[in-house]
């Protein structure tokens, strides 16, 4: 096999299920915010990304896009301190806005994230995240729209990373070390 397929991590979630989800969170999406003129879509740089390309061009009320970048998984600060790296550009006072991540994990970035968009006023706010790792909270994020539950273990891929790498994966992957 070639050196470049033969380290792929584990597959947890298969592309074609990743994507059946993807539809139908695109539908529920729809559903609720019908007639909404226009919804601002804030996804979490970098992780957020493919998964919001994807569900977006599935939904069909018309949005606006935007991003906040936040310090990196493992950054050298306290626990729960989350620093916005880069600010959203959009106005959100009175915008019904959904938030779109990759992972919920301790959920201290979303904690942080929500609490901001609420205090700028935004009208409504809902989160969508691909994964819940429920396990591994310890502030509570209120989940609007999940793709999946998934246990406490390290997931790569689907925008994913460990150390900038596996993002491009087509799938969710288990990272199981430097052999992965
Ligand atoms: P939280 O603030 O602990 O909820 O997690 C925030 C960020 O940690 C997520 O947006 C991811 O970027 C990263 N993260 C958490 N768990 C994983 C994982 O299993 N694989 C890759 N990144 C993760
Ligand atoms: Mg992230």
């Amino acid at each position: 096999m070639d050196e470049t397929k033969r380290n792929l991590p584990r597959v947890l979630i298969s592309e074609a299920e990743v994507q059946r989800r993807i539809g139908e969170l695109a539908k529920e999406i729809d559903r609720d915010y019908a007639g909404c003129e226009r919804l601002i879509c804030v996804g979490v740089l970098k992780g957020s990304v493919f998964f919001m390309v994807d569900l977006l061009k599935r939904v069909n009320v018309p949005v606006a896009v935007d991003f906040f970048q936040t310090s990196s998984y493992g950054a050298a600060t306290s626990p729960g301190e989350v620093r916005i790296r880069k600010d959203i550009d959009l106005s959100i006072r009175g915008a019904d806005v959904l938030l779109i991540e990759d992972i919920v994990d301790t959920g201290y970035t979303l904690r942080t994230i929500l609490d901001l968009l609420r205090f700028r006023g935004a009208k409504s706010v809902r989160l969508c995240a691909l994964l819940d790792k429920a396990a591994a909270r310890e502030v509570e994020v209120p989940i609007d729209y999940c793709g999946f539950k998934i246990d406490n273990i390290f997931v790569v891929g689907y925008g994913l990373d460990f150390d900038e790498r596996y993002r491009n994966l087509p799938y969710v992957g288990v990272y199981e070390g430097s052999g992965s």
